[in-house]
């Protein structure tokens, strides 16, 4: 048992009273609090009811606020942009319950100035009637003026609730977009889950944020980490070197940025026609040329051999050669299946054999197998005489889904270059948007990655994952040469 400092053993009659307490305390495992109490008031006795009004108790609250009764501080909101005052009639133990930065600011004075943005000062007596019946309604553009409030003034409940509304509002239909304005803000507030959750959505829905009004609000910074990233899910490189000129020719960002963001676009995966095309017709590159002359000219190279020969030949170390997440059919093939609970299914695409024009002829043919509820070996069901666990019998419905896709073309794999799969799941089409809500990489089959429609709840017809009654998944053929690729 824990001893406070002023128990002491041995210290005579005083600490003797105490002993009563501490034992109760013991007993009930807590500090004895009102609702522990009740509950077991009503618990125990039949005849006992719950009297509940606590919904009163909330709107007398909230007239409280809305009449000013019995104010003890008194808020007067500021904006630059005009000499408007709001002024709020509050009660210093409801802010101060739930604000230790309004405790502070009331320690001494009754009356407080504060200045606050325009898009802050409208939502204020909303936020303020948080405090007093812990209930707020929220729309898509209020989330970061909501959010700024809680954050200054240490609402940590609100705040935690804004970030958990912004995380799962990401995909709300927007006129505008909102997610690189949340973006910019997670990033500014240093909120790394939410940056995080922006940066997957914007990567992996990029071919409709690219199509909408908020791409050429994207930052430079922005910009730079999604040209990074191997995960971007779009129709091809051509589309993303269209969507950076546009962006760079709304932005005019200086000419480092440019080079930057010219420099991070996989060339070798532009077909030698378009790439040409670009050449001629680009008036970005009219401009910067220069900045990846020597990158074009290593594309054309890529395009005019083997990809494993071009890499006996050049030095190259670089994500120039990894492709992204390709949409279009020479990278692979959508698969819809309807009903798919129901029983395994199986479909045969054909995909180019890389993306080297020197191969542009060769196909390969690939099988995918879908089960909605495989079990390895060892877990299946012995029919033997001996089954003594009535469980067993059920074990087949415990089984999980698994996508395996292999090539028609036995060992494949060949030295220095793998395939690897990449399974977009819940890519769903509407007026040619593409929308994704999970992405596994694997060499040949989901079982190597462990949460592979985890909760997918496929028998479920209300499972987020099907549209329609059917489960949609893409899937993309990437062609890894390693010796291209030397980095890791
Ligand atoms: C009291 O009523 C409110 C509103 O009907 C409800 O949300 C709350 O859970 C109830 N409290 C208890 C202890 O049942
Ligand atoms: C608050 O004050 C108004 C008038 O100022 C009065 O009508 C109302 O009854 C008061 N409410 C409470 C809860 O005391
Ligand atoms: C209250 O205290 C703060 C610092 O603790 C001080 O800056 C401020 O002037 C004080 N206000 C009044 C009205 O005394
Ligand atoms: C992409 O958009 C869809 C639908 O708008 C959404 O369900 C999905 O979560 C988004 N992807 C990510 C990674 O946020
Ligand atoms: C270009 O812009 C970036 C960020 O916008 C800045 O960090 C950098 O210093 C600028 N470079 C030059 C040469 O002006
Ligand atoms: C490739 O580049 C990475 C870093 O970019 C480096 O760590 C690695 O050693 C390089 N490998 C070769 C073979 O040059």
């Amino acid at each position: 048992m824990e001893r406070s400092p002023n128990i002491r053993p041995g210290s005579g009659p005083r600490w003797l009273a105490l002993v009563p307490l501490l034992i109760a305390a013991a007993h009930t495992e807590h500090p004895v609090v009102f609702s522990a109490a009740h509950k077991a008031d009503v618990g125990n006795d039949p005849s006992a009811a719950l009297i509940n009004h606590s919904i009163m108790l909330i709107n007398r609250l909230q007239e409280l606020l809305q009449n000013g009764n019995a104010s003890d501080a008194t808020l007067r909101i500021r904006t630059a942009s005009s000499n408007e005052v709001k002024i709020i009639q509050t009660h210093q133990l409801l802010l101060t319950l739930q604000s230790d930065v309004f405790e502070g600011l009331l320690a001494n004075r009754s009356v407080l100035t504060l200045q606050e943005p325009a898009e802050c000062a409208v939502l204020f007596e909303k936020f303020i009637r948080y405090f007093y019946c812990g209930e707020i309604s929220i729309q898509l553009s209020q989330a970061i003026p909501l959010h700024r409030l809680a954050s200054k003034y240490h609402v940590s409940s609100l705040q935690k609730g804004v970030t958990e509304y912004m995380k799962t509002h990401l995909a709300s239909e927007s006129s505008q977009g909102h997610v690189v304005s949340w973006y910019h803000y997670a990033l500014m507030m240093k909120d790394e889950v939410l940056q995080e959750s922006c940066l997957k959505f914007l990567a992996w829905n990029l071919s409709t944020v690219m199509s909408s009004g908020e791409w050429v609000t994207v930052s430079n910074d922005l910009m730079v980490s999604l040209l990074q990233r191997s995960d971007l899910v779009l129709q091809s490189e051509l589309e993303l070197f269209r969507a950076v000129e546009e962006w760079v020719s709304k932005n005019s960002p200086n000419d480092t940025v440019v080079e930057k963001v010219l420099r991070s676009i996989r060339y070798p995966m532009i077909p030698p026609n378009q790439l040409f095309q670009i050449q001629k017709q680009s008036f970005l590159l009219a401009t910067y040329r220069s900045f990846i002359q020597d990158l074009l000219f290593q594309a054309f190279q890529f395009h005019s051999t083997s990809p494993l020969h071009f890499a006996k030949y050049f030095d190259v170390n670089c994500s120039m050669f990894i492709p992204r997440n390709y949409l279009s059919s020479s990278w692979g093939s959508q698969w819809i299946i309807n009903n798919p609970a129901r029983d395994d299914r199986s479909l045969s695409f054909q995909t180019q054999l890389g993306p080297s024009n020197h191969d542009s002829s060769k196909k390969i043919n690939w099988n995918a197998l879908f089960s909605p509820r495989w079990l390895p070996v060892s877990l299946r069901p012995v029919y033997s005489e001996s089954v003594s666990n009535p469980s067993q019998s059920n074990r087949m419905e415990d089984g999980r889904p698994r996508l395996v896709v292999t090539s028609a073309m036995s060992g494949l794999d060949f030295a220095g270059v793998t395939f690897q799969k990449t399974v977009l799941v819940g890519v769903k089409r509407q007026q040619g948007k593409v929308f994704v809500k999970h992405v596994y990489n694997v060499h040949q089959s989901t079982d190597e990655v462990p949460d592979f429609l985890a909760h997918a709840d496929l028998q479920k017809r209300t499972s987020e994952y099907l549209i329609d009654n059917s489960l949609h998944f893409h899937i993309v053929i990437k062609p890894i040469y390693h010796s291209l690729i030397k980095a890791k």
